[in-house]
């Protein structure tokens, strides 16, 4: 196998996004769209990967932060794709091979359709090797235009096409194989004689026929996959191709979706076998859903791992949190990041926590906050308590024992501990340790003034 590089072009602003962060930088299917070709790039087999970087150009670099196949070439001003993969190659000295070249806003592309188009390129020893559509509408795009035999002779950009090539339904999708010795020696001949003053790496087509070198053409199955973006309209369109892949891939792995065209799982998520996902659900990369579980209905899941048989009802958010098996959460609840719950928890209807961990075979059934707080096993919180974690300038723990018994409107005034197998009585403000097997009450004892109302009528 010939070694294979990468240049993937970035520099641009993106200015038909109308937005204050760079095309490529914008979120695609939980991912930043350069992230898809760098990611289909690297699945063909190419190492390293030099992005051409000008706008944001410390943002993009982020997105790749300790990925040691990625390099950095700064485009200062934008001359056009030509100079941008000039500027790229001085980022790769010495390099032989093949250079795979494409675009940072082309997210549909599929590593199989790159590994088919270097088996092309190489089994016919191409110079170039191009990859094409054929589209209904071509308008905007590189035109390919053939010589009578049908082989490639050059490529014509909508601003430099005379009428009949306007006619040209065969377009370039920007994405290119090169053989590096050409490309090493050609690169400089490109001009910018032509209707945007540009250096137009397309050139290099018509350079590699001149000096009589092989260059050929391939056309992409589906068209779709070369769409690049350019637009808001674009970007959904992509999005929605995107969450069809990877439903399409939860579903044959025997994940249950009801009504994919509106489940929302983010590239990376793995979900097992008989799980059901609702509609109206979104699920954040990072997250790992066990088997047998059942997701309702507007649920938003992100950075979690979530055991087997676990039921989160509808319209829950669970952000960076941990749930053992058989765990029930919502409707209506909220796991903040940190925390952990274990086997058969159960968290009821608007109930919150944060960095919490609850034992196994603990309940929150009803509207209760639980923040820094470590709780043990078979314990029930009451409806309505509340940990009282922050004075204002710190927070504090709430640590209770196995087997304690809340009553319903509590609060728990943190530091303080709850001892195990204790009662804490209905409306108690808790202020100090409650010791083991005991019985906490803080109420004012009630009177009764009878006959009260009749007097004041
Ligand atoms: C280019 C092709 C056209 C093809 C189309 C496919 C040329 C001359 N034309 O046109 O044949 O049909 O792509 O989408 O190559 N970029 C840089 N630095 C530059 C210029 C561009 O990094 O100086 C980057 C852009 O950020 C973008 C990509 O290169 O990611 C393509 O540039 P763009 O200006 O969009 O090319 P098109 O005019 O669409
Ligand atoms: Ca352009």
């Amino acid at each position: 196998m010939k070694s294979v590089a990468s240049i993937v072009l970035a520099a641009g602003k993106g200015t038909r996004m109308k937005s204050g962060l760079i095309k490529v930088l914008h979120p695609v299917a939980g991912l930043p769209m350069i992230a898809w070709p760098v990611t289909a790039a690297r699945d063909a087999g190419s190492d390293p990967i030099v992005l051409v970087i000008g706008h944001q150009a410390n943002a993009v670099q982020g997105v790749f932060r300790g990925a040691a196949d990625i390099r950095c070439a700064m485009q200062e001003e934008q001359l056009g794709t030509g100079h941008a993969v000039a500027c790229a190659l001085e980022a790769l000295p010495g390099f032989q091979g093949t250079v795979l070249i494409l675009c940072g806003d082309t997210p549909l592309l599929r590593a199989e359709t790159l590994k088919n188009m270097l088996h092309y390129h190489h089994n016919n020893q191409a110079a170039v090797t191009v990859l094409t559509a054929l589209m209904d509408d071509p308008y905007g795009y590189g035109r390919v235009v053939r010589d009578p035999s049908g082989l490639v002779s050059r490529i014509v950009e909508q601003k430099d096409a005379d009428p009949e090539e306007q006619e040209i339904r065969e377009i370039n999708s920007g994405i290119y194989c090169m053989d590096s010795n050409f490309l090493f020696a050609s690169i400089r001949e490109i001009g910018n004689d032509n209707a945007q003053g540009e250096y137009y790496l397309t050139d290099l087509l018509a350079i590699a026929v001149r000096k009589g070198l092989t260059c050929l053409a391939i056309q992409a199955a589906e068209a779709d996959e070369i769409m690049g973006v350019n637009d808001r309209i674009q970007l959904a369109s992509a999005g929605l191709i995107l969450r069809r892949r990877i439903n399409r891939e939860h579903m044959l792995n025997g994940v249950t979706i009801i009504d994919p065209e509106v489940t929302y799982i983010d590239q990376g998520v793995t979900i097992g076998a008989d799980t059901t996902i609702h509609p109206g659900c979104h699920i954040g990369e990072g997250t790992i859903i066990g088997c047998g579980c059942e997701i309702e209905t507007g649920t938003s899941i992100s950075g979690c791992r979530i055991g087997d048989d676990c039921h989160i009802k509808a319209a829950s958010v669970l952000e960076n949190s941990e749930l053992g098996e058989d765990v029930t959460v919502g409707p209506m609840a909220h796991l903040r990041p940190g925390t952990t719950l274990g086997n058969k928890v159960k968290i009821g209807n608007f109930v919150e926590t944060k960095k919490i961990i609850m034992g196994e075979g603990s309940k929150a059934s009803h509207l209760t906050y639980l923040g820094d707080a470590e709780i043990g096993r078979n314990v029930n919180i009451g409806c309505g308590t509340i940990t009282c974690n922050y004075d204002g300038v710190n927070k504090h723990r709430t640590v209770i024992g196995d087997d304690v018994f809340i009553g319903s409107d509590v609060q728990l005034v943190a530091p303080v501990n709850v001892g195990r197998n204790s009662l804490v009585a209905a409306g108690t403000t808790v202020t100090i340790d409650v010791p083991p097997d005991s019985l906490a009450i803080s109420r004012i004892p009630q009177i009764n003034k009878n006959g009260w109302r009749l007097k004041k009528k």
